[in-house]
């Protein structure tokens, strides 16, 4: 299983956006965007304005997650923007199969997010469509929550579907990582982690970021 890691820009200062995503760059994968409308989730966050800004300096491929009610109306405006993977959640979304078509059709990879009370039985039959499965492990909406163990559980369950089926999805976790909690992630079968608070909380994002990488890689090889 082959780690990789999403900074979540959420929590960094964005008064100097450019220079906290320089500071993590060398250090993880992908960029995480979180989109938030105020109804899906009580908070509002970037817009495609900010998503364009960002694709425009191919720093790093761009990971968005979109906690906003519609998908099916939104999403593709998202793929314009330029994201290299979009991922909706389940709850929101009105037609599953049709956006992930259609977010497939623009070339763009298509994520599929469960909220902490949606169980993994509610999208087995997306499972063979999606490149990504975001397991929420806090209630979407803020960084810097504590994270919920009992999601664990889900996360076996989608690493032994996919390990079963050879499915190419991977699994995504998101909320409330860092070091008590990486190796545990990584160890239930995530292999596609979003940090945030963790590293963009500390005086250096890009040491915080490699540290919990390596914690994360070394767990699987005991
Ligand atoms: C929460 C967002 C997360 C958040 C993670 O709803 O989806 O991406 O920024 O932040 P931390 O890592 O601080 O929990
Ligand atoms: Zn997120």
């Amino acid at each position: 299983m082959d780690i990789k890691i999403s900074a979540s820009i959420l929590n960094a200062d964005v008064n100097r956006l450019e220079q906290e995503i320089a500071s993590v760059s060398d250090s993880v994968d992908w960029i995480h965007v979180d989109v938030m409308d105020n109804h899906f989730v009580p908070n509002l966050s970037f817009g495609t304005n900010v998503l364009e800004s960002l694709a425009k300096k191919k720093i790093k491929p761009l990971d968005i997650h979109l906690m906003i009610e519609n998908p099916d109306k939104w999403a593709l405006d998202f793929v314009a923007a330029g994201a290299d993977s979009v991922t909706f959640h389940y709850e929101a979304a009105e037609d599953p199969t049709k956006i992930i078509k259609e977010i497939h059709a623009l070339k763009s990879r298509v994520g599929l997010a469960i909220k902490p009370n949606t169980s993994l039985a509610d999208v087995k039959e997306f499972l063979s469509d999606i490149d990504v499965l975001l397991v929420m492990t806090v209630e979407p909406g803020f960084g810097g929550q504590a994270f919920m163990n009992k999601m664990l559980d889900k996360v076996r369950e989608a690493r032994s579907i996919t390990n079963d089926k050879n499915l190419k999805m991977w699994i995504q976790v998101d909320g409330g990582i860092g070091l008590q909690t990486i190796e545990q992630a990584a160890q239930a079968g995530a292999d596609f982690i979003v940090v945030g608070s963790a590293a963009f909380s500390t005086a250096d994002p890009g040491k915080a970021m490699q540290d919990l990488r390596e914690l994360a890689v070394k767990s699987l090889s005991i």
